[in-house]
């Protein structure tokens, strides 16, 4: 279904007219995911309210670090399509933890194929969306990505993370009861547990590794370490302005090595 396909020429890049298609069909497309039981329904309403707020956030971005218009647009596009895996991965496996399904980020890839989403968008400009959206949640980004690949991987990953933050706080901020089950991965809230190598991951300016997380203060502390992989100033800045460290770093075990490695982190956004 080529439901995209403006019929504009593409040599003056995405328009507004464009980014307007896209965005109604991604509404389109989330709508019979919702068709499911009540955890269901909070896990994709999760997803859905995810991806409206990293597109806020990266229009926070694109006007932050003065992007080129074009530029801006291909990132909007980019925000708005990043996740769309995660609809088809929740619908068949009823997780969003990618080692228990598949990637997440190629299921996008395979979503946008599959239903045209792009038609009628310029080639490079389909290239361009489907690489920042390949590379959103490696661990790090390739080491040999090229400009101006990497601004959308850069961007994407800046403003995901930004997002993912508000998504665990307001989490945090429920009864456990009340919380979306895929949003915490399936991780054990043991009251007191942190594991001694993601403290020592998160103290040495590393992002720890989700396979080293075991426990969900973890998970907390790999997320306080995404600090260490942002890349621009306008989402540090973002960060600082909505307090999402302190606020994740609340509910974390009262010990020194804890205390130290979460005042690094925070530093190191204002340095
Ligand atoms: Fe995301």
């Amino acid at each position: 279904m080529q439901t995209n396909s403006t019929g504009t020429g593409s040599q003056d890049g995405m328009n507004t007219s464009q980014l307007k298609h896209l965005s109604s069909w991604f509404d389109r497309y989330v709508e019979p995911f919702l068709t499911t039981d009540e955890e269901g329904k909070k896990n994709i309403r999760l997803k859905i309210e995810h991806t409206r707020k990293v597109c806020e956030a990266m229009a926070l971005l694109s006007s932050g670090e003065n992007l080129p218009e074009n530029d801006a647009h291909i990132a909007s596009a980019v925000a708005l399509l990043h996740d769309v895996g995660r609809f088809p991965q929740y619908r068949r496996w009823r997780t969003f933890r990618d080692s228990e399904s598949d990637n997440h980020a190629r299921l996008a890839i395979d979503v946008i194929r599959d239903e045209h989403v792009l038609a009628g968008i310029d080639p490079s400009e389909q290239l361009l969306i489907k690489e920042a959206i390949r590379f959103h949640n490696t661990l790090e980004p390739p080491a040999g990505i090229k400009s101006p690949t990497r601004q959308y991987v850069n961007l994407i990953r800046d403003a995901d993370k930004l997002d993912i933050w508000r998504v665990f706080v307001e989490l945090l901020a429920q009864p456990p009861e009340e919380r979306a089950t895929a949003a915490t991965l399936g991780l054990a809230d043991l009251t007191g547990a942190v594991s001694d190598e993601c403290i020592a991951a998160l103290n040495s300016g590393a992002v720890v590794r989700l396979d080293t997380a075991k426990c969900f203060n973890d998970f907390k502390l790999l997320q306080i370490s995404w600090v260490y992989d942002l890349t621009y100033t306008t989402s540090r800045r973002i960060l600082l302005e909505r307090g999402y460290i302190p606020a994740l770093a609340a509910s974390l075990p009262e010990r020194c090595d804890v205390r130290e490695a979460v005042s690094k982190a925070l530093a190191s956004l204002s340095a």
